[in-house]
């Protein structure tokens, strides 16, 4: 796999990590209930992913208003308003509408008039190609600030008669703010993003773009869900992940024996699990939330890194991997110095 690792620009302004949020739709929906759905198990389901439950947005309840929700906490522990947001980058696959991006319904639920919105495509690498490009901005001197979001409401995109898709996905949201670093106050030292656009007919929605418009009228309404091959999407992962994270550590001039948490996307405890292994990096320093929320794509990495700061994971001056992998094919890495 081609990797294009990025590590920080001499000239540039360190930026750091000010505030997170996150945040998770009430509904929990267990596996013993798609078991009334599908034919499953909640022993296969537990065995295979680590996935015990996952969330599921309320009807009316969009991508947009999960996204809101998180930036508002990141905002408000980074300590400003809406009306301070210079930019705004929602990473989503599953956006209010194809046009105008969700990004727009975000600045405009923050009241954030003078921020720039756009969204970011990249699955569930989204939120760390966004970290990238919020990063570059911000630390050009382009943005004076940026608010990063991952959120998803993957339960609309999702085939509830397909066992083999609809037992790993979840919905929510999770954001972060990034400001310029002032004396050293902890910094994001690398990132490492790559595309195999080959691949990417491994993990995709085939239908609503305007290659399969979806005609209201046209028994094609399966091509409106998400569509897998798992088994070769895993072996993908596996090595991405792992390819990324090596570049993102070199990057920054470390070691694996340097990280002191890693953050990984959550689709499956068994893929996690191999990274580690191959890293050679200590279970106990791996944050794991996927058995409550399971696979909530560019929301996966994002809602994990509030969790963990939320909880106190991370301490001054600890070095932090985070690294995720997705449709596409797609995957990213970067540490933070916290
Ligand atoms: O987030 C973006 C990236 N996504 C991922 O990283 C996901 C990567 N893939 C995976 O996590 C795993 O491949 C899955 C969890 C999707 C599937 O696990 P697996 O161990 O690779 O199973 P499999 O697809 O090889 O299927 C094994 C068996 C099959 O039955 P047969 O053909 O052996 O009789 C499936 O039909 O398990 C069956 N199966 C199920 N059985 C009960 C598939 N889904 C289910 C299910 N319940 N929900």
């Amino acid at each position: 796999m081609k990797n294009s690792a990025v590590s920080p620009d001499q000239k540039m302004i360190p930026v750091r990590i000010a505030g997170t949020g996150s945040y998770l739709p009430e509904r929990i929906m267990t596996n013993q209930e798609l078991e009334d759905l599908v034919d499953t198990s909640d022993d296969w389901i537990t065995s295979r992913t680590g996935i015990r439950e996952r969330r599921i947005a309320a009807e009316g309840e969009h991508t947009s208003h999960l996204a809101a929700k998180a930036a508002e906490k990141a905002l408000e522990q980074a300590g400003l308003d809406g009306a301070d947001v210079h930019l705004i980058i929602v990473a989503t696959i599953t956006p209010d509408t194809l046009t105008p991006a969700t990004a727009c319904y975000v600045q405009q639920h923050l009241g954030s008039q003078r921020a720039v919105a756009f969204d970011v495509s990249a699955a569930c690498s989204g939120f760390l190609y966004a970290l990238e490009l919020a990063r570059t901005s911000v630390g050009s001197g382009a943005f004076r600030n940026a608010l990063i979001i991952g959120a998803e409401k993957l339960s609309a995109f999702v085939d509830w008669n397909d066992r083999n898709t609809c037992v790993l996905f979840g919905d929510g949201a999770g954001a972060a703010v990034l400001l310029p670093s002032e004396n050293g106050d902890g910094k994001i030292l690398s990132c490492a993003l790559g595309t195999d656009g080959a691949q990417a007919e491994l993990l995709n929605i085939p239908g609503g773009g305007s290659a399969c418009p979806l005609k209201v009228d046209a028994p094609n309404e399966k091509l409106a869900y998400l569509a897998m091959q798992g088994r070769e999407v895993f072996k993908h992962a596996v090595n991405a992940m792992k390819t990324a994270s090596i570049d993102a550590i070199e990057a920054a001039g470390l070691t694996a024996s340097d990280i002191k948490l890693l953050i990984p996307h959550q689709a499956n405890l068994r893929i996690i699990d191999a990274i580690v292994e191959r890293l050679e990096i200590d279970r106990e320093d791996v944050f794991i939330n996927l058995d409550k929320y399971g696979n909530t794509s560019a929301a996966a990495v994002a809602i994990a890194l509030d969790e963990a700061n939320r909880q106190g994971r991370m301490e001054k001056g600890d070095k932090v991997l985070l690294v995720a992998f997705g449709a596409g094919l797609t995957w990213a890495s970067a540490i933070i110095e916290w």
